[in-house]
């Protein structure tokens, strides 16, 4: 047998890869889990993206390879958007690189990057793909940090005592997933001067800015453009398009050339009916995410009576597109996950997959309607009377 690469190391199919085949077979078998564990909206795309896609769909150009930088067309509609929510002026010809989905860019920032032995801070708890990405590059992960008593936000000067020589790109995700936190533009601009400092990469990861967030920032507001600051975009959760694969990376046009040698040699171009639905997804006023966000907010609801049937504890300040919850001590998290999937056909993500510090809570998503939502909440209830009569 042919062995897997050493820089895969001790990177694990994804959790969710192997995850949802479970799910999949206790379906099969009959068993309607309701899904809570996948950050995956279930609400519909903007309608005039729908139509755009199927019009597009119906031109004999459309079906030939794309260009490896987007359309300048999205790539001005991309520009717009940062500068109608953000604030942030983009140079659509250079500053902007359409991506198939922001995770694919992360993958594409670690290869354009990482030396063997390069190291890279990434956060505890996180998103698992920085890690992997780092290592299936070749660099070096140096988790940091985040701690609840400090809103989740990194230690910088915990950080700044360490060696961080070697340390070449530094990732951060707010709102953060899977916590909820938010960065004040005060946190943000301090990430930035530390980046500076330490002559760091810093990349910001943003695809939960929209969801129940007032104002959604972008880290490159904080100081226009810089040498030292990426961020990574995404109309997956925003526009309910997780599954068509758009994203974005916006920075200095520098590492965009970068970014796009990592890329060009590895995709095609996006399908032209993708480009031309999103641009009309960008297009999108206000009224689209206050539509989007009441009906979260009124599933999030159902999801805090939820913890509360679990005693889990959480902050109603959190933002995104699930909620964290602290078990109570003495519960074995891993057990619970499992004992839910099994036996109440509710499944949830136990926060030890976004690293140690993640170990002692659960992540709940928003993605299941209030009526799905109803009968988990019963499900759970009827588990936890069972529980409570059998010890
Ligand atoms: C923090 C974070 N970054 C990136 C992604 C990937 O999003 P996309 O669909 O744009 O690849 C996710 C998806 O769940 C995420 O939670």
């Amino acid at each position: 047998m042919v062995n897997i690469a050493d820089r895969y190391g001790d990177v694990q199919e994804y959790y969710f890869s192997q995850k949802l085949r479970e799910v999949a077979q206790l379906n099969a078998a009959g068993k309607n889990i309701i899904n809570l564990g996948i950050g995956s909206p279930d609400l519909p795309p903007p309608q005039q993206a729908v139509e755009a896609l199927c019009a597009a769909a119906k031109h004999d150009h459309a079906h030939g390879y794309q260009g490896y930088k987007g359309t300048s067309a999205l790539r001005q509609a991309f520009s717009d958007w940062y500068a109608t929510n953000y604030a942030v002026a983009l140079d659509p010809e250079t500053e902007v690189l359409p991506l198939m989905g922001s995770k694919e860019g992360i993958t594409y920032i670690s290869n354009a990057y990482l030396n063997a032995g390069d190291e890279v801070l990434v956060p505890n708890p996180g998103y698992p793909a920085y890690s992997a990405a780092t290592k299936a590059a070749g660099g070096v992960v140096r988790h940091y940090d985040l701690r609840e008593a400090m809103g989740w936000l990194p230690d910088l000067q915990e950080l700044q005592q360490q060696d961080l020589s070697k340390v070449k790109l530094m990732w951060v995700n707010y709102p953060h997933m899977p916590t909820g936190a938010k960065a004040s533009k005060a946190a943000l601009s301090q990430l930035v001067d530390f980046s500076e400092r330490h002559d760091i990469l810093l990349c910001h990861d943003n695809p939960y800015s929209f969801i129940l967030n007032d104002k959604p920032e972008s880290i490159l507001s904080v100081k226009g453009i810089s040498p030292h600051v990426l961020e990574l975009n995404s109309l997956s959760k925003s526009h309910n398009m997780a599954g068509w694969r758009v994203g974005m990376l916006a920075g200095h046009r520098q590492h965009i050339a970068n970014v796009l040698i990592a890329k060009s040699n590895v995709d095609s171009g996006m399908f032209l009916g993708i480009q031309q639905a999103a641009i009309e997804a960008l297009k999108q006023p206000q009224a689209w995410f206050d539509k989007l966000n009441a009906q979260y907010a009124e599933r999030r609801k159902l999801v805090w009576q939820l913890m509360d049937v679990l005693d889990c504890r959480y902050s109603t300040a959190q933002v995104g597109l699930f909620v964290w919850g602290r078990a109570p001590e003495g519960v074995r998290v891993e057990q619970l996950v499992e004992e839910l999937l099994y036996e109440a056909g509710v499944f949830i993500t136990p926060g030890f997959i976004f690293g140690t510090n993640g170990q002692r809570y659960i992540r709940v998503s928003l993605c299941a309607d209030t009526g799905q939502l109803l009968t988990a909440l019963e499900r759970i209830k009827a588990f936890k009377n069972t529980k409570i009569k059998t010890t």
